[in-house]
């Protein structure tokens, strides 16, 4: 079954007419959210009518049907992958229990700061990637953000639905205040520092797809754990629409790659700036700077919080359940690197506190497999060069090498080291004015800009010159 009821003006699969408070709750939130969504939005395409994608119900098949609508008009709605049944708290000192369906008492506070964090990514996207609708590189990447940009709006709902079920007037302020952070704000900026820079162009964009909102799968995967059911029930649902996020920053570097490869065979040079292509060396310099702040959101390698939200069953690890020690972890020990003088060293640190750093490792890995696809094309087209994810504690804020500096290959360097060859390794300020010059819409169905190629094949078996945005 798991069908989504379309008839009531909140889309659930909930019941949510059998709870008039919560119902009430969310009637009263919902013209905030359009008014927002109007504000922040994609700017410029809101009456246009898109090809978008909607969840109609939440099974792993046959959830999705495809349909003009205006942005504005998508079904934003509450949506839980169906229970199991029997679930437990499976780690912690709670390990064993039956799953909690309210939130215990006493971890309130920690919860809804857990729930308010991944909450405040979502608008936060949205508002970052306003601007590019007016420099799409195709109707099929522009059809592409749009459905990004409506399911991290749905990411929102998923949340603030959270909120004002289990948290009472709390709750309620803080689906609120939600909707009126800003992303880069000065006075009110958005949580995550990731989640306040600038979003300024499609290689940016892809970027953020691959890395930063890949964080967010890696979060929800350890909240898809929470012995909180209603928690693990929402970010279970959220990581089906997460997975077409990932592809869309995959497959978009790996379009931009494959672009630069056919223009440095077709020129016999390196240097595409003069062919309207963006070259691989540029490719790695945005690679660096995205992959870098991404790390960051994973926090301190050494953390009490991360121990805490794991005793307290409330956020596992990545498949988790797939593990097969104690879950626990209160003997065991994780691997960690930390700088020891002018080096950086890997010990052993005790496992709960290291949790931060096992997530990120998993993420790391999960980069690693695109990167090692993207390079599959440049190794296809005969070219010698070999993209690469920057050692984890290059460029680094938050954690023990935010003290440091470090090159990509993971030295320790000198200041003046830094100040000699950041430019290499980091989109310089020509870099950023060359990419801005090649962000010209495209929008005539089935042609692309300059410094892309096309997909292999378009959505949902359409053909690629489909009018996926109806612009006339
Ligand atoms: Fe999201
Ligand atoms: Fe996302």
């Amino acid at each position: 079954m798991a069908g989504i009821d379309y008839s009531s003006l909140i889309p659930n699969n909930v019941s949510l007419h059998e709870n008039r408070r919560l119902q009430r709750a969310l009637e009263d939130w919902q013209p905030k959210f359009l008014e927002w969504w109007q504000d922040m939005g994609p700017l410029g395409f809101q009456a246009k009518e898109t090809y978008l994608r909607t969840a109609v119900s939440v099974d792993a098949k046959g959830w999705a049907q495809f349909d003009y609508i205006r942005m504005p008009e998508y079904r934003w709605g509450i949506f839980l992958a169906e229970p199991e049944p029997g679930r437990q708290v499976n780690f912690g000192d709670h390990k064993g229990q039956a799953a909690w369906q309210e939130v215990p008492g006493e971890y309130r506070g920690t919860l809804r700061r857990l729930i308010v964090t991944q909450g405040d990514t979502e608008p936060a996207s949205v508002e970052q990637q306003r601007h590019l609708g007016r420099t799409c590189p195709s109707l099929y990447d522009l059809r592409n953000i749009f459905q990004v940009n409506v399911e991290e709006g749905r990411h929102l709902w998923a949340m603030v639905y959270l909120l004002d079920a289990h948290f009472g007037r709390d709750g309620r302020e803080e689906s609120e205040a939600l909707l009126q952070r800003r992303s880069g704000d000065a006075d009110k900026p958005r949580i995550l520092g990731a989640f306040n820079e600038k979003t300024p162009d499609w290689l940016s964009f892809f970027m953020f797809c691959f890395f930063t909102d890949r964080d967010g799968k890696y979060q929800l995967a350890s909240l898809a754990e929470s012995g909180f059911d209603p928690l693990s029930r929402t970010c279970r649902f959220m990581l089906t629409e997460e997975a077409h996020h990932m592809f869309v920053g995959e497959a978009g570097i790996m379009r931009i790659v494959q672009r630069a490869c056919e223009l440095m065979r077709e020129h016999k040079t390196d240097d595409l700036r003069k062919h309207g292509g963006i070259d691989l060396l540029t490719i790695q310099r945005y690679l660096n700077f995205h992959c870098s702040v991404s790390l960051d959101l994973f926090g301190s390698e050494i953390s009490t919080n991360a121990a805490n939200f794991y005793t307290l069953g409330l956020k596992g690890r990545f498949e988790e359940t797939k593990k097969t020690d104690d879950h626990l972890l209160k003997q065991a020990t994780y691997p960690v690197a930390e700088v020891d003088g002018e080096r950086i060293v890997t010990r052993e640190e005790p496992a709960l506190v290291s949790l931060n750093e096992r997530l990120r490792d998993d993420y790391v890995a999960d980069c690693e497999r695109g990167v090692t696809r993207w390079n599959e094309v440049i190794r296809k087209h005969g070219i010698d060069f070999e993209l690469a994810l920057p050692h984890r504690a290059f460029h680094r804020a938050i954690g023990s090498f935010g003290e440091v500096r470090v090159s990509p290959d993971g030295r320790i360097i000198s200041q003046a080291e830094w100040d000699a060859r950041h430019r290499d390794w980091l989109p310089t300020e020509d870099d950023k004015e060359y990419i801005q010059s090649l962000m010209q819409p495209v929008v005539e169905p089935g042609k692309f800009a300059s410094w892309i190629a096309p997909p292999a094949r378009g959505v949902n078996g359409l053909p690629v010159d489909f009018e996926y945005v109806r612009l006339g």
